[in-house]
């Protein structure tokens, strides 16, 4: 196999809040973890875990299909480091997981695909990628195969105000996630995220990022993948947005 060249200009959009966000997710993964866990019951490998950050979705997975082989993919090196630890800690993840560098839309996946899981993710692909996702599911997914997304508000360009959405204590240092959103064209918002860290209850650290993420409501949705002859249904508690796409109805 050619060795994938890495060009040190890539624009990693976590390059500065890697070692916040992956930390920052794990509540969030604890509300998730039983509804996706259920949803990918049965589902066939293998399993492709889109922008798997540091694995606490893919750790889900293994557990929720102790027989499946798992595809990683994520480019962000910062939050790789952490996949690839945290996947190297446990024999149960080394054996069968393959962290893939790199874009979805440019990595080297199997012919077939048993289930595609993408949380906390679709926002970075503009609709173009969205329709190179679609069309790889229309043409690979295996029978009694699914994808498993989440949507995340807004579901149009809209303002978000500054709100804090994580809190945690590590030690001495108290970590604090903030993030508000600006409308930024048609489809698009800016996330402006600032990650606060204090130590003994002064501010120690600052830092600021901003990102762009493409909007999506579920109508949209509905109405791209039917245009792949896909069908989807939410899945687990409404205010998870969780939907789960099959290539026939349910
Ligand atoms: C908010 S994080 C979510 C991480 C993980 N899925 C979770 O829920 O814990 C979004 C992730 O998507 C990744 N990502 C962004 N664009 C991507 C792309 N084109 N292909 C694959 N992953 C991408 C980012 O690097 C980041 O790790």
């Amino acid at each position: 196999m050619k060795p994938n060249h890495v060009h040190v200009t890539e624009m990693d959009q976590y390059e500065r809040s890697a070692e916040f966000v992956d930390v920052m997710l794990a509540p969030v993964w604890t509300a998730l973890d039983p509804v996706l866990a259920e949803t990918l019951r049965g589902a066939p490998g293998p399993v492709v875990d889109v922008g798997a950050g540091g694995g606490h979705g893919t750790r889900v997975i293994a557990r929720a299909m102790p027989q499946a082989e798992i595809f990683a993919v994520e480019p962000s090196r910062g939050l790789r480091a952490v996949l690839l630890a945290r996947v190297n800690e446990d024999p149960e993840l080394r054996d069968r997981v393959t962290v893939l560098p790199g874009d979805l839309l440019r990595a080297t996946l199997p012919p077939r695909l048993g289930t595609l899981v993408a949380m906390n993710v679709i926002g970075h692909f503009d609709p173009t990628g969205r329709r190179t996702i679609w069309r790889l599911l229309a043409e690979r997914l295996l029978p009694g195969g699914r994808a498993v997304l989440n949507l995340q508000p807004p579901a149009e360009p809209m303002a978000v105000p500054h709100t804090r959405f994580s809190e945690l204590c590590i030690g001495r240092r108290r970590y604090e996630g903030w993030g508000r959103a600006e409308p930024a064209g048609p489809e698009q918002v800016t996330w402006r995220m600032t990650y606060r860290v204090f130590q003994d209850g002064e501010p120690a650290e600052e830092v600021e990022v901003e990102y762009a993420w493409w909007v999506l409501g579920p109508d949209r949705l509905k109405a791209e993948l039917s245009e792949h002859g896909l069908h989807v249904n939410p899945t687990g508690l409404t205010d998870l947005g969780l939907w789960c796409i099959t290539r026939s109805p349910e």
